[in-house]
């Protein structure tokens, strides 16, 4: 049985082609590219149909990229192969793609394919030794536009592991927030309902705001960060425009959304009369029900100050995690020191006993005393007798900082977190974390 012929693609063959999608997909072949860019392809780029009278038998559709051809959607009806309709389909789209300036015309095909016979008796060769790789862009453009009006951005790739350290709490941390977010399905499947909103409390420095860095590097998603005190200028009105912003980022299909020093906006109502910062608290209030709704997102408030919070503000229901960020560990002292030593005097530097001697400093107290520790080892070098008053062009004699000059800096360093604070932090642990 012949009288089959090829012929363009017409609009009206869309149900067709959605018919031999479908037929290709329950075959139990997962096709590379995705209905909607076939059918986009079908009438944008290049597509051919074979057909018996009316009926269509097949379909074969590409796109040009620069040189290359890509085939997008190749199929037959089932009881209309081996009879050259799969040939005839692609010498017909490679005639009308060959002007194009096409120096090759390719197909991806997903491993159990095993009818790849039309393919190679067209001359297709199988370059066996390939692999594909694929990644969904994770903020799409559509969603661009409105990202930036909310100053949000997709944090770098790498965050999470920059961050040095810290074990205990970045285990928490991937436990009870990551795990949930990044696998909602498995999440459903036990019965767990991913955390919306946490807080995260801790003395100065101690990476609060790293970490919800990190989080949404982890995630993937982006991070919006919300000023709740900056918004007092709004012609809206405070509360206006922090109910706006929110609605905003409800248009959003993924984010974290950070709200720094919330104790700003959120400490415990007092004083006569009544500080104006407390209708946003009051919308705050009314605005993390809708957000806890939902799903894809997460509300990250942070707090040097936890005691100083509105109890009712840290309700279970509102915040379903409240999380301590104590010191550095030493190995998160470690990472720290590691990025403020040049890399010239790295080998030479007891970095152990720099972070033996920093116990209880903050990282910003380290990057204090290392700065302050080139600076005085960078003026000592230039200044020193051997070198005053030669050529300025000649270079210092010393290398870089040593050990000492680290150890001298950390001498003279005034810790962040004294003595107080870290036992008050202790008691915060032990009457107002929940975990
Ligand atoms: N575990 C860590 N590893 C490396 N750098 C860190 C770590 N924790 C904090 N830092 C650095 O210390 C500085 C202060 O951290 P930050 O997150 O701003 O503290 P907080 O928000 O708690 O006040 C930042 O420069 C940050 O990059
Ligand atoms: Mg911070």
């Amino acid at each position: 049985m012949t009288g089959w012929r090829i012929r363009d693609f017409h609009a009206s063959d869309m149900d067709a082609i959605l018919h031999l999608w479908e037929q290709s997909h329950t075959s139990g072949v997962e096709p590379v590219y995705a209905l909607a860019e076939v059918l986009a392809s079908c009438q944008k780029d290049h597509a051919v149909v074979a057909v018996h009278g009316e009926t269509v038998l097949g379909a074969a559709v590409a796109r040009a990229a620069h040189d290359q051809g890509w085939i997008v959607f190749f199929a037959i009806e089932e009881n209309w192969r081996n009879r050259g309709i799969g040939s005839g389909m692609l010498a017909s789209i490679e005639n009308r793609m060959a002007p194009l300036g096409l120096t090759k015309l390719s197909t991806l095909v997903p491993e159990t394919e095993h009818r790849v016979a039309a393919l190679l008796n067209s001359g297709f060769v199988d370059r066996k030794h390939l692999r594909y790789f694929e990644r969904e862009i994770p903020v799409q453009r559509q969603e661009m536009g409105l990202l930036g009006e909310l100053g949000g951005r997709l944090m770098a790739r790498n965050l999470w592991s920059a961050v040095g350290g810290m074990q205990r709490e970045k285990e928490l941390l991937e436990r009870r927030l990551v795990l949930p977010l990044a696998n909602p399905d498995l999440a459903d499947q036990y019965g767990v309902v991913p955390p919306r909103a946490v807080v995260l409390f801790g003395p100065p420095g101690t990476g609060k705001t790293t970490f919800a860095k990190a989080i949404a590097s982890r995630l993937e998603w982006p991070f919006v960060e919300v000023f709740p005190s900056r918004l007092a200028s709004d012609p809206r009105g405070l509360a206006g425009a922090l109910r706006e912003t929110f609605l905003n980022i409800s248009e959003l299909e993924h984010a974290v959304v950070f709200i720094d020093e919330v104790e700003e906006i959120a400490a415990q109502r007092q004083g006569e009369p009544p500080s104006p910062l407390q209708g946003v608290t009051n919308e705050l209030l009314k605005i993390i029900p809708a957000f806890r709704e939902q799903p894809g997102r997460l509300l990250v408030c942070a707090t040097n100050f936890i005691r100083a919070l509105d109890t009712a503000f840290l309700r279970h229901g509102r915040f379903d995690y409240v999380i301590p960020i104590g010191l550095p560990d030493e190995e998160a002292r470690h990472a720290i020191w590691t990025r403020y030593i040049p890399s010239e005097v790295a080998a030479d530097v007891d970095v152990d006993a720099l972070v033996g001697a920093t116990d209880g400093f903050s990282p910003a107290d380290v990057e204090y005393a290392a700065r302050k520790a080139s600076q005085q080892a960078l003026e000592k070098a230039v200044y020193s007798p051997a070198y005053s008053g030669a050529d300025a062009r000649t270079p210092p004699v010393a290398a870089g900082p040593s050990t000492a000059d680290y150890l001298a800096a950390i001498a003279e360093t005034r810790t962040t977190v004294s003595a107080e604070v870290a036992q008050d932090f202790r008691e915060d642990i032990e009457t107002i974390a929940r975990l």
